[in-house]
């Protein structure tokens, strides 16, 4: 991940070091390695670009498919060189693994790669400037993956990194209870757990003062979240973006993962009557058979689903809709997998992340019958991918000839551009001026490009 520009924070007077952090997976993934950042600032740590130059390295991990800690170990394998160059040169460099396989294969990961220093848990990294005055002492190294009574949260800097181009990441709920037979979530960030409104706001109010004009609430099943409110209330997701929207003044919300179930009559008012919130949304539904679904343990039927969007289509009409698919999940037939195309068609998505079903040990799809053959996942996949393709460039192509407003987050790839975000989460690119960047503004789309579209600035400032 590249470096982010800081805000200036209470300067520690300590000597600089750097650090060098790799962030592998989910958004929720890139905002745990911010923060980690932010905790490891007081200590004189800031962010380089190379593991080269870096005292410490982190490399925050995903356990969600295929190979995980393979690839985490071939990763630690070159990062060993660069920490033998660089004590071959008389610097010493604290090799940290964070994130979902460190709380999957914490053991494992300290018996095959005994030159890392520590070992983290997503829960747990508030507790890293203790984790390496620990690692500077001990011989051994640190592992810390239990999830600790008191909530990271309460325990982390104020102050963050706040990324240029206006919009940011803000985690409002962690963890899940919904035990889908194929997901090693519940099991790697643990029980499903809402900030109170308070801290969120707070953390809001500091974004929107640095300039952020678009927050996306992350959680794992973020529109679940039901956090504790200053009136002692339970908060839902919709109560939560209306203070956000009227009361921090947040331009613009975008809120992802979503469950199905957990999508309620309030948050789909929302999406009617708040402005702020993007029309955009990502609402997983992985397959469109009733009987896979039942095996996925996801608690709604196909119908149900395409109930939900037509609630939420007659709510905002022009809500876009994202979705993930898995195919080949055990027990998957022919016929299944036609109805997940059949559902795809019905619905019509705007963009989809899909993937081959890979069994997670110690998930109980895992070791399920029916297991599907890898040439058959592949066959699958391939068909449903250009079918979402097909309907990903028919909505890009419908845009061409509209107006409409672009967050601008930086420079574009030709000198003289700038790029941006639709409402839709399309990317746009448009000749404009730096200043620009970090605002919102009016934009013709006059072209249509493979992934992404391209405007003419009307001059008008965006309205959100
Ligand atoms: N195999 C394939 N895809 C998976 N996902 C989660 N677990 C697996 C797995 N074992 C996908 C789901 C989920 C997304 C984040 O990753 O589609 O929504
Ligand atoms: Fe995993 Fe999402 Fe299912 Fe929770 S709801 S178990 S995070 S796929």
């Amino acid at each position: 991940m590249s470096p982010l520009p800081c805000v200036p924070s209470a300067q520690s007077g300590k000597q600089a070091r750097g650090l060098h952090v790799i962030t592998w997976g989910c958004q929720m993934n890139v905002y745990d390695s911010a923060r980690m950042t932010d905790v490891l600032r007081p200590l004189g740590y800031r962010a380089v670009d190379a593991p080269d130059n870096a005292d410490m390295i982190i490399l925050n991990t995903c356990h969600i498919r295929d190979r995980a800690a393979e690839k985490v170990f071939s990763e630690l394998g070159r990062l060993r060189l660069v920490k033998e160059a660089r004590a071959q040169a008389g610097h010493k460099t604290v090799l940290a693994v964070a994130g979902c396989v460190a709380q999957a294969e914490g053991r494992e990961i300290l018996a095959r790669a005994p030159y890392v220093d520590i070992v983290l848990g997503p829960q747990t990294y508030h507790r890293l400037p203790e984790m390496v005055a620990r690692a500077a002492r001990a011989a051994g190294a640190v592992i810390e993956t239990d999830f600790p009574v008191e909530q990271k949260f309460d325990f982390l800097p104020p102050e963050r990194e706040v990324p240029a181009g206006g919009a940011a990441f803000l985690t409002i709920q962690e963890g899940c209870d919904k035990f889908c037979s194929f997901c090693v979530v519940p099991y790697t960030r643990g029980a499903e757990a809402s900030r109170p409104v308070n801290a969120v706001l707070e953390e809001a109010r500091r974004l929107v003062a640095h300039g952020v004009k678009e927050i996306t609430l992350l959680g794992q099943n973020v529109n679940a979240y039901h956090g504790e409110g200053p009136d002692g209330a339970i908060w839902g997701l919709a109560r939560l973006t209306a203070e956000l929207a009227d009361g921090i003044g947040v331009a613009r919300i975008r809120y992802t993962t979503s469950h199905p179930r957990d999508m309620d009559a309030d948050l789909i008012a929302a999406h009617r009557d708040q402005r702020a919130l993007m029309p955009f949304l990502h609402l997983p539904v992985q397959s469109g058979s009733d009987r896979v679904l039942a095996a996925m343990n996801r608690g709604h039927t196909a119908q149900e689903y395409r109930d939900l969007v037509t609630r939420l289509r007659a709510a905002r009409p022009d809500l876009a809709l994202s979705s993930d698919f898995i195919v080949g999940h055990p027990g998957e037939t022919e016929d299944d997998f036609e109805q997940t195309m059949q559902l795809i068609r019905d619905v019509g998505f705007a963009q989809a992340y899909s993937f081959k079903y890979s069994p997670r040990p110690g998930t109980p799809a895992s070791g399920a019958g029916g297991q599907v053959p890898e040439e058959v996942k592949d066959a699958r996949l391939q068909k449903l991918q250009a079918l979402l393709r097909e309907q990903q460039d028919a909505f890009n192509a419908a845009t061409v000839g509209r107006r409409v407003s672009v967050l601008f987050t930086g420079r574009g790839r030709k000198p003289g551009q700038i790029s941006g975000k639709s409402p839709y989460l399309q990317a746009v690119h448009v000749d404009g001026p730096d200043s620009l960047i970090g605002q919102v503004a009016e934009v013709d789309i006059v072209k249509l490009y493979t992934n992404s579209l391209g405007g003419v600035l009307t001059g008008e400032t965006g309205k959100a």
